[in-house]
């Protein structure tokens, strides 16, 4: 290991995170009876411009009022470019900021985004004298804020997960897509003709250099990576394809845009039983190992090292989790 330590962001079972729009109060309480692990109650781009300030008192109302359980409670604010933003932290924070767990900052670009809603927030908590401090979810989404991922996920103290917001990303690097979060075929391969001439069509995954350098960003960082949405709800398999993706990178979550959703990211992102029965053997295998001074040994067929342990301990620690959960 590196002598430099990444501290880790604070654990949090975020399999799934849920869309609501702040301006549709009737949907909020199905939202708390769901499966979702986080909601992120939207002020941003689900709600119209003229429903902003009314959203934003159903906020306030719906965090005091609803009973979440133990979910975590996340707003989106709008972005650091409109006038709505400064309002949405300061009314939300110092009415509801007791029952407030993270802010979603969307679009964000640069380091100085974050410092800057960190100032405000900061100040507000200070005022108010709350005990507990709000965490930061960024949406990298924008060319720019992937140039600057790497400063935006160590930007503040605050931050614990980066979300990859694929519509306006594709909307930012102006990428040809088709619905969001999915794929196209023209991002494909054409095999050379085989030996019968017939030749093949290998669609690929269009997301996937985006989403891996986000993954990166915010693991040598100690945070989340979240994939996030995937449009078509009427497509379970085309989401889970997509979540499968995004875990195999590294995610342990994804947006769920409606609640049909949730269950697909739960699913998808926790590990299997089977899976977690072979992470305690490798640990039982290498513990025996050990005991028996050597640092790598075979476990059906295959070779198993130290980073085999790394590997079990976090299948473990997960499964840890979503038990607690
Ligand atoms: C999310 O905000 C996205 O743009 O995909
Ligand atoms: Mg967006």
């Amino acid at each position: 290991m590196s002598f430099f330590a990444v501290e880790q962001a604070p654990a949090r079972l975020n399999r799934s995170e849920l869309a609501v729009p702040g301006s549709q109060p009737q949907m909020f309480e199905k939202a708390a009876q769901s499966d979702a692990d986080v909601i992120f109650l939207d002020l941003e781009d689900a709600v119209a411009p003229d429903e902003k300030e009314q959203a934003r008192r159903n906020i306030i109302q719906a965090l005091n009022e609803v009973d979440w359980g133990s979910k975590t409670m996340s707003i989106r604010i709008n972005g650091l470019d409109t006038h709505y933003m400064y309002r949405d932290v300061v009314d939300i924070v110092e009415q509801a900021g007791e029952r407030l767990d993270l802010i979603m900052i969307p679009k964000v670009g640069t380091a100085a985004d974050v410092y800057a809603v960190d100032m405000m927030v900061t100040q507000i908590e200070d005022a108010k004298g709350y005990k507990k401090r709000i965490g930061f979810e960024h949406i990298i989404e924008t060319a720019l804020g992937m140039q600057n991922v790497n400063e935006i996920a160590s930007a503040s103290k605050r931050n614990e997960s980066l979300h990859f917001g694929v519509a306006d990303y594709a909307a930012s690097t102006r990428a040809r897509t088709t619905i969001i979060g999915g794929v196209n075929p023209d991002y494909s391969v054409l095999t050379d003709p085989a030996n019968d001439g017939s030749r093949d069509v290998h669609w690929g995954d269009m997301w996937h250099y985006a989403l891996a350098r986000m993954v990166v960003a915010a693991r040598a960082n100690g945070l989340r990576p979240i994939d996030g949405p995937f449009g078509d709800f009427q497509d379970p398999d085309g989401y889970r394809a997509a979540a499968r993706r995004a875990a195999v990178l590294g995610c342990e979550g994804k947006w769920a845009i409606h609640p049909s959703q949730i269950a697909l990211a739960n699913g998808v992102m926790s590990p299997s039983d089977a899976e977690v029965t072979k992470a305690h053997r490798i640990l039982e295998a290498m513990a025996e190992a050990e005991a028996a001074g050597r640092g790598a040994v075979s476990l059906d067929g295959r070779l198993i090292d130290y980073a085999s342990i790394r590997q079990a301990e976090v299948m473990v620690e997960k499964s840890r989790q979503i038990a607690a959960g």
